[in-house]
């Protein structure tokens, strides 16, 4: 459970941000040439038409790269202003270095320290709330957080039940000290439960199956899900932290100019959305263009937010996510900008 940053005498505001996806894309007449699989199933079951696909030469860090720079430019930050760096993803360019220590370098932030944070789906809302409690601490400092993720690398394109589901994309935040008297970061609620760890995991690659020819033929370095089992815990999970931080705000859903919940499922975001009594168009949904690009779902359609006007300073925006691990969590911010 979270604590409140209104203790501190340094607030976090989000002050800029980007959005970036590969121009390539898989649509689902494609997929259909793929797998046995139809757009009517993928539609009905999951709301996704087309998803992003990045070009052979781009990894992760290429994605956070373009995002960045766009949120930079936007605030007219220069990059050796930046504190640290966050990269929110699962699919770094390699196990090591840190995604983060690659984009530092390719957006020349010297000055910053950073990391990457594996939270799966979740990635984003477990960024911010880093971002907002280390600006929080004080003294005045900016921190990028970046949501990005190049899925389509770890998919099994003969797994129908999981290749249709992602997609490639990043998305960066530039979060900030507020000015004495602004809002910005309000609350989060986050929470991991590791039972659920079995039913959405990538299995080898890591050092309890290292890659070997043998990991390879059993396509252990791809995604597996158990998809039903993610689907009840995510319905359950995605309404319960909304609901939680809400209530001990003192919050309903009607003080909440737009959910932006993580892009899995349409079926899960509109089940979010019923049981919070939230209508659907204060419900920011994009995944019928994206799919699932995991850690850059909510980044991605805050962006879309941003640019179709949705989304003012002062507005009340309420995160939501479940993801891999089992991760969980929900933030509550003033937009900034
Ligand atoms: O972001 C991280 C968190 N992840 C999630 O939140 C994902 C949660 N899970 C889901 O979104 C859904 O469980 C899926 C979209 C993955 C699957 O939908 P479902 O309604 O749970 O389908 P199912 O797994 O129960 O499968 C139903 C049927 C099966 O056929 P039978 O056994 O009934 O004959 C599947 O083989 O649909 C079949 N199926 C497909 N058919 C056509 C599975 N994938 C496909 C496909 N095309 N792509």
């Amino acid at each position: 459970m979270g604590i409140t940053a209104s203790h501190s005498n340094y607030r976090a505001k989000i002050t800029a941000i980007g959005g970036y996806v590969p121009p390539g894309t898989i649509t689902n007449a494609d997929l259909e040439r793929i797998v046995e699989t139809n757009d009517e199933w993928i539609v009905s079951r999951t709301g996704i038409k087309v998803r992003h696909v990045a070009p052979k030469e781009m990894a992760t860090s290429d994605l956070a790269v373009q995002a960045a720079k766009l949120a930079l430019a936007k605030a007219g930050v220069d990059p050796r202003e930046i504190h640290a760096i966050f990269v929110c993803t699962v699919t770094p360019d390699m196990l090591f270095p840190a995604t983060a220590c690659l984009v530092q370098d390719k957006i020349g932030a010297a000055g910053a320290w950073g990391y990457d944070l594996l939270a799966a789906c979740s990635g984003f809302v477990y960024g911010l709330t880093t971002a907002a409690h280390l600006v929080s601490a004080g003294p005045p400092k900016k921190v990028l957080v970046i949501g990005a993720d190049t899925m389509t690398r770890i998919l099994n394109y003969e797994d129908r039940s999981t290749c249709i589901l992602f997609g490639d994309g990043a998305g960066a935040f530039l979060v900030e000290t507020a000015a004495e008297g602004e809002e910005g970061f309000i609350d989060f609620v986050n929470e991991i439960d590791g039972s659920g760890g079995q039913y959405l995991k990538m299995a080898a690659g890591g050092s309890r199956l290292p890659a070997s020819a043998e990991t390879v033929a059993n396509r252990q370095h791809y995604v597996y899900q158990e998809g039903q089992q993610v689907f009840k815990y995510a319905v359950r999970k995605m309404a319960e932290m909304s609901a939680t931080i809400l209530a001990r705000n003192g919050l309903t859903a009607n003080d909440v100019k737009l959910l932006i919940p993580h892009q899995a499922n349409l079926r899960i975001i509109e089940a979010t959305a019923k049981t919070l009594n939230m209508p659907l168009d204060r419900v920011v949904i994009n995944i019928d263009r994206f799919g699932n690009t995991t850690g850059a779902t909510l980044p991605l359609a805050t962006c879309d937010a941003v640019e179709s006007g949705r989304l003012v300073k002062g507005d009340l925006v309420l995160y939501a996510a479940v993801g891999a691990g089992y991760t969980a969590g929900a933030n509550l911010w003033r937009w900034g900008f």
